[in-house]
Parts: C-alpha cells; sequence; structure tokens
C-alpha cells in the first residue's frame, strides 16, 4: 500500500506524524502538574452541637468542589493514597497560582465556614519530594504533593531530581528519533527519487535511440541514406 504513494509524500506523512505526537504530549510537559491531598489534620470542626463536619477543597475558577468524605474528627491524622475517588485535587501551571481554599459545608443559610484560603502555587512545592505543607494555626495542617510541580520550578538546585532528568531523557530521545526516521525516510526518498529520475531517462535514450535505429531502417528502406540525421 505504501509503495503506491508518491515517494515524496511518504515522509511528509512521517513528519507530520512525529510532529502530532510531540503536539500532544507537549501540552502535558508545560502545562498542568497534578496535585494530590496527602495528608490533612483539623484543628477545629466550626460545628456548634458536635454534627459531623463536611470539609471540601474548592479553588476559585474551578466547578469541582472536592469533599474529604473521611476527614470528621478534630486532631486526627488523615493520610492519603492518592488513588482516592475523589484526587487529585487540582492541577497547577508553572506560573499561575490558583486562588483555593479548604471550607466546611453548613447545613444552615449562612455561607460555610473557611479554615483557611490562599494562593496555591506550583512554586509553593519546593521540597525534593514534592510535598508542601499548609498549615494554619488552630485550622489545619495539610500536606500536598506535587512531584511535577519541582521540575517546573525550573532552576531550583535540587540535585536529586531523577525523576525530571529521565523525563527531559525520554523527551529528547523521542525528538532525536522523530528527527532522525525523518532524516533517513527524507534521504531514501530523494534517492530513491534521482535513481527513479535516472532510470527514466535511460529509458528514454533507449526509446530514442530505437527512434532512431527504426527512422533508420525507414530511410534505409526508402533509400534516403544519412542524410535525414542532420534533423
Ligand atoms: C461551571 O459550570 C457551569 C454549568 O454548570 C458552566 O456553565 C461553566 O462554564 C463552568 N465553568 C468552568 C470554569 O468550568
Ligand atoms: C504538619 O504535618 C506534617 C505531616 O504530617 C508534619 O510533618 C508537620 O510537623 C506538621 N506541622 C505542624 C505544625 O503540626
Ligand atoms: C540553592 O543553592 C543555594 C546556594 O548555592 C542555597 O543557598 C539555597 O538554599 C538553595 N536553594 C534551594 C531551594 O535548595
Amino acid at each position: 500500500m505504501c509503495r503506491r504513494l508518491n515517494p515524496r509524500v511518504r515522509p511528509l506523512l512521517l513528519s507530520f506524524f512525529c510532529s502530532s505526537i510531540l503536539l500532544s504530549l507537549l501540552p502535558e510537559l508545560i502545562t498542568a502538574a497534578v496535585v494530590t491531598l496527602d495528608s490533612i489534620e483539623i484543628y477545629n470542626t466550626h460545628e456548634f452541637f458536635g454534627s459531623l463536619p463536611e470539609v471540601y477543597f474548592q479553588c476559585k475558577g474551578e466547578n469541582r468542589t472536592i469533599y474529604l468524605p473521611d476527614v470528621k474528627k478534630k486532631h486526627q491524622l488523615y493520610i492519603f493514597k492518592g488513588e482516592e475517588s475523589w484526587q487529585p485535587l487540582t492541577e497547577l501551571e508553572e506560573k499561575k497560582c490558583k486562588r483555593c481554599g479548604i471550607y466546611e459545608k453548613d447545613s444552615f443559610i449562612k455561607p460555610d465556614d473557611i479554615f483557611d484560603e490562599w494562593e496555591f502555587c506550583a512554586s509553593d512545592f519546593t521540597s525534593p519530594d514534592g510535598k508542601y505543607i499548609h498549615f494554619k494555626e488552630k485550622e489545619f495542617n495539610a500536606t500536598f504533593l506535587c512531584p511535577d510541580c519541582v521540575p517546573l520550578e525550573g532552576a531550583s538546585n535540587h540535585t536529586d531530581v531523577p525523576r525530571n532528568k529521565e523525563k527531559g531523557m525520554h523527551w529528547a530521545l523521542v525528538l532525536l528519533i522523530c528527527v532522525l526516521v525523518t532524516t533517513f525516510i527524507v534521504l531514501g526518498a530523494v534517492t530513491a527519487y534521482k535513481y527513479w529520475q535516472k532510470r527514466k531517462k535511460q529509458q528514454e535514450q533507449v526509446r530514442f535511440l530505437k527512434l532512431f535505429e527504426e527512422s533508420d531502417d525507414i530511410e534505409d528502406e526508402l533509400g534516403i541514406g544519412p542524410l535525414s540525421h542532420v534533423i
């Protein structure tokens, strides 16, 4: 099937294929880094009658309200795996913070209570393990996890971030392979095209010569002689 394609079209197709793979992966590289909740401990429930609180996390401008269904008791450390049904909490961009908060839903008409509301930034994740602790006195202590936020901060001087190096290597490799394969195919196509042109020329020459021979034959038959060769 491939043979039917014009040899000049194939490298085009391939480079298109390569670039579309790169483009589809690139946004992931540039934009969102997933943030999960690693652990939380609340010191207050904002509830008067000892009823169980409904704690949730939300970022401004996002529709998603993430209820933390298990977080009910004061002074108990809740540790999460990051795979819970309500995870991840949100996604952060490299140079854009989000205003997020931890709140408590009130069953009455009054507005929801606020544990805290703050600017949530990828640059907060400075520790090499991608953790960031947000602590507010008398309210809560929460640990957030975002391994991808650490490289997003770029020029941090942590020596042990093999994960990011790996990612970078992976990217360089994909790019290199794409470039190499494309180059090879273009070269191959050019060679094939040149060869094809040469053969065509040769065939034309052969045909041309044959034509001459035939005309010679005709001339001989007609007895005109070599004069007509001057044409
Ligand atoms: C939030 O949801 C409403 C409807 O439920 C929708 O119209 C709006 O575009 C959504 N906003 C965002 C930021 O997703
Ligand atoms: C908050 O929680 C983290 C992780 O559980 C812990 O390492 C840290 O000491 C706590 N901070 C405070 C002020 O309780
Ligand atoms: C980066 O390195 C400088 C010294 O070279 C050090 O003072 C600083 O704390 C380091 N920053 C981080 C985030 O490790």
